[in-house]
């Protein structure tokens, strides 16, 4: 009898702790742009589109302006939630199209390390790793919610996907609660869909349950062919100083963007969560300027764009913010590649990184973080892509880039964005300061920054080219030239420096061999349209290996 008291005090007991331990663990929120530009955030110094509270966050955090991805979308989430090169994945290529039997390869996932943690995990908005079977699929691989969509890309109101293949249209409804098609959420625009359901979400959270979320907009990825770009008109209409009327729209779509982040930030602060979460914004790769999936974004002053491998489109806008950076209100340019997350998001929550898998690439920098202590990371391999021979690597200062992409046609610059101004807005502080997610982080405890400290944080974070004297030997890989660039002196790829500097080169490609041994080829990409069909599932895209029509058993997985 008391033997068995003990045992069940001793669970209670047990019980107790691991619940106060897991309310102790920072809450974690993972907010994903997709085709975000360089310059279409305040805070690199563009003032074309005001991004009040995404700018109060990145002041008041650490702006991390050497942080890298992957050149497109399913190869950066690959990334970013294996913790692993993308190249090692099999996942360094293309990007999955919607009846494409291919997913990201098994393996735990960041989200399974937060639920061992005792997290509650949530995925909203986008997933692109994979959907032909219901175990590729978030619930399958760790996120015990997921309200969102499975696809590339969906229209910001009818949540629809439209998959242009032998010049034949395939569209269907590609938004799901819980596995269930929301069609409840058509004709409300998709960035306050997802934003609704964050808020929710923290609004209805068990204060005994940490969150871990990744809240991956669609947000500014372009949608169908004809109507690639949509906001409401209210948003647009604020952009009239804008010339293109593309742009103008774009413009308007970031802008709902940063509406959304101030509300979540309201949101942490109502419930009493702000002063024990992180936040972390990162965009997937930069924008496609112009060319495929065109959404008007601007990498301005940078080079390329998405599917480079040049700063366009590989160096994300991203910063870090949490009450517990001790070393916060600063620029980085320490090296942050997008499989850093893992293992630095892990030791933010108390986790052992001892536990983390030891073949992971990514690397613990959360008490360089805090701490404004030297990065532990000196190189960060970019990608390899064994079918376009196209590579590239950073090495301390140096980048070195061999082959190309799209047969070089994106190698230029593109979306000097003062080119559409009709008046050039000035950048305005007091609405930061003024802003929701400005007022709700003054509230929490520690000394806010005054408007001449956002004016010296934006001069810091603002990218400059090399003066037109220094612009020589220019180098494009499309020629078969390998281009060497001391990137904090050169952001811009304008002097190429392989001729005086060859052992550099010979080193770096000498690396780049080395970690060609680690490579997973590229799987090839088996199109599967007569099963895959969203005609076949009531017009929607469904998981379809294993289903035959829309009786295909609905989802009770996780
Ligand atoms: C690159 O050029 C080759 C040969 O001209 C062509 O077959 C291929 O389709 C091109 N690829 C792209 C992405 O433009
Ligand atoms: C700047 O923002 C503040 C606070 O939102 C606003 O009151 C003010 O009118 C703005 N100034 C300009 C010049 O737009």
């Amino acid at each position: 009898m008391t033997r068995g008291f003990s045992v069940i005090f001793f669970g209670v007991l047990v019980w107790f702790c691991e619940r106060t331990k897991a309310a102790d663990n920072p809450n974690i929120f993972l907010i994903v742009a997709d085709d975000l530009g360089w310059n279409d955030v305040g805070f690199h110094g563009g003032n074309q589109i005001p991004t009040p509270n995404i700018d109060a966050l990145a002041y008041n955090g650490i702006i991390l302006n050497s942080h890298y991805v992957q050149s497109t979308c399913t190869s950066s989430r690959s990334a970013l939630f294996t913790g692993k090169y993308s190249f090692r994945l099999g996942m360094q290529g293309d990007s999955i199209k919607a009846a494409e039997k291919r997913a990201l390869p098994e393996g735990k996932l960041m989200p399974q390390y937060f639920k061992d943690l005792g997290y509650e995990t949530h995925l909203v908005g986008k997933w692109h790793l994979g959907a032909s079977k219901w175990n590729e699929t978030p619930a399958a691989r760790g996120f015990d919610h997921h309200f969102g969509f499975f696809n590339e890309f969906i229209s910001y109101y009818d949540y629809l996907s439209t998959w242009r293949y032998n010049d034949k249209d395939f569209t269907g409804f590609d938004l799901r609660r819980d596995g269930e098609p929301a069609f409840d959420e058509v004709g409300k625009y998709s960035t306050d869909v997802f934003t609704d359901h964050a808020v929710k979400t923290i609004e209805n959270n068990d204060v005994n349950k940490a969150l871990f979320m990744t809240i991956a907009y669609n947000a500014a990825h372009a949608a169908n062919e004809g109507k690639p770009l949509e906001a409401p008109q209210e948003t647009i209409n604020n952009f009239k100083h804008i010339a293109d009327s593309n742009r103008r729209t774009y413009a308007a779509m970031i802008s709902k963007l940063d509406d959304g982040i101030g509300a979540l930030v309201e949101a942490l602060d109502k419930k009493g969560m702000l002063p024990n979460s992180v936040i972390v914004f990162i965009s997937d790769n930069g924008a496609p300027t112009v060319g495929l999936s065109r959404n008007w974004g601007s990498n301005y002053p940078l080079r390329g764009i998405k599917d480079t491998l040049f700063e366009g489109g590989v160096r994300g806008a991203a910063f870090i913010w949490s009450p517990l950076l001790v070393q916060s209100a600063r620029v980085s340019t320490d090296l942050v590649h997008i499989t850093d997350w893992l293992p630095t998001l892990y030791s933010a929550a108390n986790g052992d990184i001892g536990a983390v898998d030891p073949d992971l690439d990514g690397i613990d920098q959360w008490s360089s973080l805090v701490y404004d202590l030297p990065s532990p990371r000196n190189d960060i391999l970019i990608n390899i892509d064994e079918k376009t021979r196209n590579a590239a690597l950073r090495f301390y200062n140096w980048k070195l880039i061999v082959g190309t992409s799209q047969n070089g046609t994106y190698n230029e610059y593109y979306g000097d964005t003062v080119l559409d101004n009709i008046e050039e807005p000035s950048y305005n502080t007091s609405a930061i300061y003024e802003s929701p997610a400005g007022r709700a982080i003054r509230k929490v405890n520690y000394t806010p920054l005054t408007e001449p400290e956002y004016e010296g944080l934006r001069a810091t974070s603002t990218l400059k080219c090399l003066p037109p004297k220094a612009k020589k030997n220019p180098c494009d890989p499309a020629s078969g030239a390998v281009c060497l660039y001391d990137i904090p002196s050169d952001a811009c790829e304008e002097n190429d420096l392989a001729k005086y500097f060859p052992s550099v080169v010979r080193r770096m490609k000498r690396a780049l061999v080395d970690y060609r041994q680690g490579l997973v080829p590229q799987a090839d990409q088996e199109i599967d349209i007569e099963n895959a069909d969203p005609k076949l599932f009531k017009y929607t895209w469904n998981p379809w290996v294993d289903c035959s029509d829309s009786t295909c058993p609905s989802p009770n997985i996780g």
